[in-house]
């Protein structure tokens, strides 16, 4: 899987990002099914797959339940040069979300996610927003904190996880890397993916496959899907969470077509 730039960060990701959201956690999803999480061996078998395969990027975050420790536990026994993208802001425990944007926090955050890893920097970590995306940029301490961070060399690249238009716009102002939801159903957030391109800022795709929501009446749900996010130039990297080898080999498949076979989406 040929690499691709993520915006001008320096950093070169595979077009295909592993989510492991399902690596850690089974509650408060919108998944179509009930899962349990997978074992250290099914969940090494995942990574050692995807490496394989080519993709060199895994998205985490400590609202994740387990996740983020058990890949600092399975990534120690193998070294490779993973590019991970963990998260702060967002903390998930006995059933609910709790928010905490503080200078405190964010720190907090950051040393227990490099502690967990097993790694003394960040690739990117990017606020988990809770909504109000343009607030937590604009009065809340976390990017101040993480653009600290970084300075400090704790961080290589900061962003946002956002849910809003607005909000992604400005991220694209004042980050290095935003991360989006667009998928078949759900194309708001278009604009975002181009202003990041003009703008050189790297763009990571969530939710691409409509959390598994995949409309099955279509011959081919993934292709279609995966062709609709490389129609445009500018994203770095679609980030789709499986614990299935198979759809992990033909997610990499589709997005080698859907790389080498863009459509044509006229530039507004
Ligand atoms: N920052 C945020 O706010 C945020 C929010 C959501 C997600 N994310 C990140 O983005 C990642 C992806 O988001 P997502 O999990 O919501 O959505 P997604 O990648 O659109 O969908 C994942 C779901 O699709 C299924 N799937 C994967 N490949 C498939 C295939 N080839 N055929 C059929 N089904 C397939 C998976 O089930 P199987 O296990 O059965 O394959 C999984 O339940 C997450 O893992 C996480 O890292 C971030």
């Amino acid at each position: 899987m040929e690499l691709r730039p993520l915006g001008a960060t320096g950093l070169r990701v595979s077009p295909l990002g592993l989510g492991t959201v399902k690596f850690g956690r089974n509650q408060g999803l919108k998944y179509p099914q009930p899962f349990t999480l997978p074992t250290d061996r099914e969940a090494l078998a995942l990574l050692d797959l995807a490496w394989d395969l080519g993709v060199n990027l895994l998205d985490t975050a400590p609202a994740y339940g387990e996740s983020e420790e058990r890949l600092g536990r399975l990534l120690r026994q193998s070294r490779r040069d993973w590019i991970i993208v963990t998260k702060v802001g967002e903390e998930f425990h006995d059933g609910d979300s709790r928010f905490d944007f503080s200078a405190a926090a964010t720190r907090a955050s950051v040393e227990r996610s490099l502690r967990r890893l097993g790694i003394e920097t960040l690739d990117a970590v990017l606020v988990h927003s809770s909504g109000d995306d343009q607030a937590i940029l604009e009065q809340e301490a976390v990017l101040p904190t993480l653009r600290d961070l970084q300075r400090a060399g704790l961080i290589r690249t900061v962003g946002i996880s956002t849910k809003t238009v607005a909000g992604g716009l400005q991220a694209v102002e004042c980050c290095d890397l935003v991360m989006a939801t667009y998928n078949l159903r759900q194309r708001e957030e278009l604009p975002v993916i181009r202003a990041a391109y003009a703008a050189g800022k790297g763009v990571l795709i969530k939710k691409g496959l409509l959390s598994g929501h995949l409309d099955v009446a279509k011959s081919d749900p993934v292709q279609a899907a995966l062709q609709l996010i490389y129609a445009e130039p500018g994203v770095s990297s679609v980030v789709i969470g499986t614990l299935n080898l198979t759809h992990l080999q033909a997610n990499a498949a589709a997005v080698e077509w859907a790389v080498a076979n863009p459509l044509r989406i006229p530039l507004a």
